[in-house]
């Protein structure tokens, strides 16, 4: 048995070396990107909620959809061209068929979910990796979004949605996977990215 064994050995660290070898050196992100990419976090969604709470103590929740459905996607573009970086909102259980997150998206909302099954405030959570995409440099950035208790109306269990919510989403999306959250849960991520 013991040349088997003595053999295996330097294939074993040969295996091994070279696994260590083929792994890139993680890359850092450039000056300026990640504190960028933290003042969008931070701006965009609170924008948002602003314009949100307006409509909903003057029309309630029924007519303050539209400021998700078009509002929402509008400011996002806005601060997008403004800034040069690429922003979006995804989730695991997306409401927008365009929310679907992508590998890397999914991956962050994945680890934000037990994050905060750990115990982690929901508010606190962000990540951020230098990737390639089509063979160039990109910074992604990602922020938990957390569901608050004014998401719910129109996020949480369906039996806490009014009726007239529940009509206007059903017809804007047939295939709503938005809805079932409370307090605290992670309701997606906003996602921000710009290549180096
Ligand atoms: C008045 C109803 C309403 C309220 C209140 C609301 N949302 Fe939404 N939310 C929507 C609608 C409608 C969409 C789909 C928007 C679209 O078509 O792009 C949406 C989409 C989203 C998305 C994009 C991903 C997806 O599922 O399509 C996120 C993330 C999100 N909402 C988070 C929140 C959070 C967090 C809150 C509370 C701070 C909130 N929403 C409050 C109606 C609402």
């Amino acid at each position: 048995m013991k040349p088997t064994v003595s053999l295996a050995m330097p294939a074993l660290a040969a295996l091994v070396l070279g696994g260590c070898a083929a792994t890139p050196a993680p890359v850092a992100a450039p000056p300026g990107y990640l504190e960028q990419a933290r003042n969008l976090a931070a701006t965009v969604p609170a924008n948002l909620l602003g314009v949100l709470s307006a409509e909903l103590n003057r029309t309630g929740p029924a007519g303050a959809i539209e400021v998700c459905s078009v509002k929402a996607p509008q400011m996002a573009q806005a601060a997008s061209q403004k800034s040069g970086w690429n922003i979006r909102r995804a989730s695991l259980r997306n409401r927008n068929p365009k929310g679907v997150p992508d590998p890397w998206e999914r991956t962050a909302l994945e680890r934000f979910d037990s994050q905060v099954a750990a115990g982690v405030a929901a508010s606190t959570l962000e990540t951020w990796q230098v990737v390639t995409e089509n063979g160039k440099p990109v910074f992604r950035y990602a922020k938990a979004l957390p569901t608050q208790p004014l998401c719910v109306q129109c996020h949480g269990p369906t039996a806490m949605l009014s009726e007239p919510v529940k009509t206007k989403l059903h017809a804007l999306y047939p295939n709503d996977r938005g809805t079932g959250f409370t307090p605290g849960q992670i309701r997606g991520a906003l996602f921000l990215k710009k290549p180096i």
